[in-house]
C-alpha cells in the first residue's frame, strides 16, 4: 500500500474503498462546514456512495489520470486531498482538497500539499501543480500562497456551489526539475 509519514503523527495513503465507512463518519460530521465550499454533499448520503467513489479513485489512478489520497492524523482520518486531474501530456497536475474541521488549524493541509508537490515531481515528472479556490475561500487560499504559489487569474463564473456561482482564483507553481536535482551542496 503506498503511504507516505509526513510528521511523527500525520501520514498520507492512495486511497482506497475499505476507508469508506470512516471516510463518509468524516463527511457526514462535517456536511455543514463542507457544504459552503464543496458541491458534492448531496450526491453523498451514504457510505455505499463514498465507497464507490474511492473505487473511482482507484481505477482513475490506475490509469494514471488522477491521485486520491486520505490523510491520517494520529490514526484518524482527518480529511482527502489528491491530483483531482493530471494532465500527462503537458504535464500539469491540478490540486484539491478539504479536512474536517476538527483538523483545521495545524497546518496539516499545507504539509500535505508540499508532499504532493514532491509527489508530482519526482513520480509523475510535473513541470506544474494548479490550485484554484473560490474567490472568497480565503482558508484555502492561504494554503498555495503560503507555499509560493504564483496568482495566475482569475475564473469568473467557474464553478456552481447548490445555488451560488464562484470565481475560481488559480495559483500554479512552476516546478524547475533542474533545479531540484542539484544536490544542496552542489
Ligand atoms: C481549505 C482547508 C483545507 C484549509 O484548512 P486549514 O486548516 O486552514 O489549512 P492548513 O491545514 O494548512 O492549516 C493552516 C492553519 O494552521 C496554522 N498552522 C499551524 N501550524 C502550521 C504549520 N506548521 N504550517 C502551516 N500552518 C500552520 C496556520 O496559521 C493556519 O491557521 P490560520 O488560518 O488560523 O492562520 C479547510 O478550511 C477546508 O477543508 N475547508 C472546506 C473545504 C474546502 O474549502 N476545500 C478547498 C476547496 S478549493
Amino acid at each position: 500500500m503506498f503511504s507516505r509519514v509526513l510528521t511523527d503523527s500525520l501520514r498520507i495513503s492512495l486511497s482506497i474503498p475499505q476507508y469508506a465507512d470512516e471516510l463518509f463518519a468524516l463527511t457526514d460530521r462535517n456536511r455543514l462546514f463542507l457544504r459552503r465550499w464543496l458541491p458534492w454533499l448531496d450526491g453523498t448520503m451514504t457510505p455505499d456512495d463514498t465507497r464507490q467513489f474511492l473505487a473511482l479513485q482507484v481505477q482513475r489512478f490506475a490509469r494514471g489520470e488522477s491521485l486520491h489520497v486520505t490523510i491520517f492524523s494520529d490514526d484518524s482520518i482527518a480529511g482527502v486531498a489528491g491530483f483531482n486531474s493530471l494532465d500527462r501530456i503537458n504535464g500539469i497536475g491540478y490540486i484539491g482538497y478539504w479536512l474536517g474541521e476538527d483538523f483545521t488549524g495545524r497546518g496539516i493541509m499545507t504539509t500535505v500539499v508540499r508532499d504532493l508537490i514532491e509527489i508530482g515531481r519526482s513520480y509523475y515528472s510535473l513541470q506544474k501543480v494548479d490550485i484554484r479556490c473560490a474567490t472568497g475561500n480565503s482558508r484555502s487560499r492561504a494554503i498555495p500562497e503560503r507555499l509560493g504559489f504564483s496568482h495566475e487569474g482569475t475564473l469568473r463564473r467557474a464553478e456552481r456551489v447548490y445555488d451560488e456561482w464562484f470565481d475560481h482564483e488559480v495559483y500554479a507553481l512552476v516546478i524547475d526539475q533542474r533545479e531540484q536535482d542539484i544536490p544542496p551542496n552542489a
